[in-house]
This record gives C-alpha cells, structure tokens and sequence, in this order.
C-alpha cells in the first residue's frame, strides 16, 4: 500500500485500477467502459486523480473532458445542453473576442461559430447555434462528434469521462415528436465514438448499480460496453492503513468486522478518533451500526405495501445467511424493492454476477441488528 497526498489529503493507492486505466488508454478505443461499484467505494475519488495526477501531465497526448453530473441539476434537455455547451451571449462578447483565435473551426458550415475547447468542460458556442439546438434543429452530438474529430486530428486522443449519468434518466429531448429519452440518444451517440469510430475513449460512471444492472440487462449496450467493478478495500490494504494509524491487530480486525473496506467509513472513523475526547472503539462501531439499522427501518416506510417489507426482510435473511442473494429480473416484486433499498445505498447489485449483496459491511451488521429485533 502507498499512501499519497492528494488534494492536502490521503490518497490510498489504487495501483491495480490505476494500470487498467492507463494501459486501457493506450489502446485503441473499442468500447464503452462502465466503472460501478458500491457506494463512498472511492469512484470519484479515483477517476479525478487519475485526471488531476496522471492525464494532466499527458495533455499533448490527450484531451480530458470530465463531468460528473451530480454537480448540476439536470431538469430538462436546456440543462443538459448548458452542460456541454457554452452559449456566448451579448454580455459575453468581450470573452467572445478574447477567445475569437479559438473559433476557426469547427467544421465548414459552422466555421468560427464552435470553439476548439482548450481545457475545461463547455464548448463555448454561438447563441444562434444554440437556440438551434435547443429547438433540436441542430443535432447536439454531430456537433460534439466535430468538435473531437477535429481535436483527434491534432493528435491528441479524446477521453471522455461521464460520472453519475444515471442523472440523466427520465429526460427527454426537446422537439422531439417521437419522444425519444436523452440517454439512450447519449448512449448510441458514445457507442459510435468508440466501437463505429473509434475517436474517443468514453468512461461511464455510476453510483446506481440497479442502473448498471438494467444496462447490463440490455443486450446492445452490453455488446458495446466492458464493466468495471470497483470495490472496497481488502483486509490487507485495511490492515496497513490502520496499522500506520496506531491501531493494535485486534482493533484492525474488530474494525473491518464492522467496516470491512469501505474508505469513508474508515475516514469518518479516524476523524472521529481524533476529535471525540472519550474515543473508545467499540462503542462507537455500535454506534454506527445501530445508525444503519435505523436507516433500514425507515426504508420500511418507503416500501410502504406489506409485501415489498416482507421480501426486503427475507432477502436481508438470505444475504446474511449465503453470502447473497440472487437478482432475478423477472421478478417484479424483487425490482420494486430493489429500486427503493438501492437507491437508499442498503443493498448493491454485482451486475455481472447478478448477486445482491450489502452495499457495505456497515450496512449488514447494521441488518443484523435489525433482523434480531424484530425476531423478538
Ligand atoms: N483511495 C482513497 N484514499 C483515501 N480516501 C479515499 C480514497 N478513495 C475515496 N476516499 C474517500 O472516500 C470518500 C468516498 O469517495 P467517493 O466519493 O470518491 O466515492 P464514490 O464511489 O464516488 O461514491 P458514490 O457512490 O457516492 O459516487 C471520500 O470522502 C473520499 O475522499
Ligand atoms: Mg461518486
């Protein structure tokens, strides 16, 4: 294990998916890369360093575009389109001017209209270009496509990095009479930059793993797609962290009984050992623990009907006792309790597997807990 300063705090290495990362970067583009995991596993942490640390000093080889969209609220098509592009309106014109060196492209009917993006997210764009858009006269992606072809030409590879796209579910696209939904539109748009074209590397990331398990359930996204899990911890890089934190081997291992890998778990636990005055570790485990059972008991409030609190009980029963349970999706009584105890960060679906598991070790002593009181 390596620690790290990143951000004036502690990086944990994450060499392994580290190598994968860039070795996969080297290589051609061939298909979408989905990064999921369990919630707090670290994913966005991971995927930022690797842009602010590694691709950074690698700009003359690529071009980075990183959004995470649980930055901005995402309500309609406008608000997506304010994400990517970056209208140049009246007041703008001075930055219009001071940028107009970067407006010689994009391609030949829009010339001096799209921006050549240097660094950071917006393609700054005219308003008329725009208002097209958002009327969908003009087709967004086509011109998101130009604009890193022309990059690719210039010899740098596009790499773009979408976190939380699960954000973008249930939108639809303006104007659009067929009532088409922005995602899937998103999505055949990154197929063709990577399978058909091969001009971008595209990383997907999510914290819904019910998201991953329904794209993973759709046979042309799974054809076009590599998934990616990224997890806790394991014992040993717990153990070596904690072991340079002052812990004895019995608290490592009473520690990963009750908080197994997960990162900030293990971080709120150290800033909890150093502010509280009376610290004593057990207490405060349990502490935690029965703070997840209470989380698990008010999620009974929002399975609302009988039937979905039964079968959340009774699959909390079988994880606990197999290890885990099984997703079947045919089942839909499964799929409405899933969708609700997923996305409350109690349960966590292994898309490839289809296992269903606690979304952390926290969380299962803290069903635990739960399940022993409501046998009495
Ligand atoms: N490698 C690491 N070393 C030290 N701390 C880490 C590491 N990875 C993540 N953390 C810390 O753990 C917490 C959760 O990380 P992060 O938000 O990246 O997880 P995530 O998987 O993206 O979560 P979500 O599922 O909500 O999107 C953060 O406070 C982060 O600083
Ligand atoms: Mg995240």
């Amino acid at each position: 294990m390596r620690k790290i300063i990143y951000r004036d705090g502690l990086f944990i290495d994450r060499d392994d998916e580290e190598k994968f990362i860039l070795e996969r970067l080297e290589k051609r583009s061939e298909n979408i890369l989905f990064i999921y995991g369990p919630k707090s596993s670290g994913k966005t942490n991971f995927i930022e360093y690797i842009v602010e640390e590694k691709l950074s000093k690698k700009r003359d080889r690529f071009y980075v575009n990183y959004i995470n969209f649980r930055r901005y609220a995402i309500v309609n098509y406008s608000s997506f389109l304010n994400v990517y592009f970056f209208p140049i309106r009246e007041e703008n014109k001075p930055f219009l001017a001071k940028m107009s060196d970067k407006f010689k492209l994009v391609f030949d009917s829009l010339r001096g209209e799209v921006s050549l993006p240097e660094e950071g997210v917006n393609f700054a764009i005219s308003l008329n270009l725009f208002e097209a858009m958002e009327r969908n006269d003009l087709d967004q992606f086509k011109v998101i496509f130009e604009v890193l072809k022309k990059i690719k030409s210039t010899g740098r590879v596009p790499v773009l990095i979408i976190d939380e796209v699960q954000e973008l579910k249930d939108i639809y696209m303006n104007g659009d009479i067929k009532k088409r939904y922005l995602l899937t539109e998103f999505f055949k748009f990154l197929v063709s930059l990577t399978k058909e074209t091969h001009l971008a590397h595209i990383i997907v990331l999510t914290s819904s793993s019910l998201f991953i398990d329904e794209i993973y359930n759709n046979s042309n996204l799974a054809q076009t797609s590599e998934f990616f899990l990224f997890d806790h911890f394991n014992y040993e890089v717990i153990r070596e962290w904690l072991e340079d934190e002052g812990f004895s081997l019995e608290e490592i291992d009473l520690v990963w009984e009750y908080l197994g890998g997960c990162p900030f778990n293990i971080l709120n636990l150290l800033s909890n050992r150093d502010i509280l005055p009376n610290f004593e570790l057990k207490s405060y485990l349990h502490r935690e623990a029965m703070l997840m059972r209470g989380k698990i008991d008010f999620t009974m409030v929002d399975l609302d009907k009988e039937e979905r609190q039964d079968y959340f009980i009774e699959l909390m029963k079988t994880i606990i006792e197999n290890g885990f349970a099984l997703r079947n999706s045919k089942n839909k009584l499964q799929t409405e309790v899933l969708n609700v105890v997923i996305d409350k960060d109690i349960l966590f679906v292994r898309a490839e597997t289809g296992e269903i598991i606690f979304n952390s070790q926290i969380m299962k002593k803290g069903a635990e807990l739960y399940l022993n009181q409501i046998k009495r």
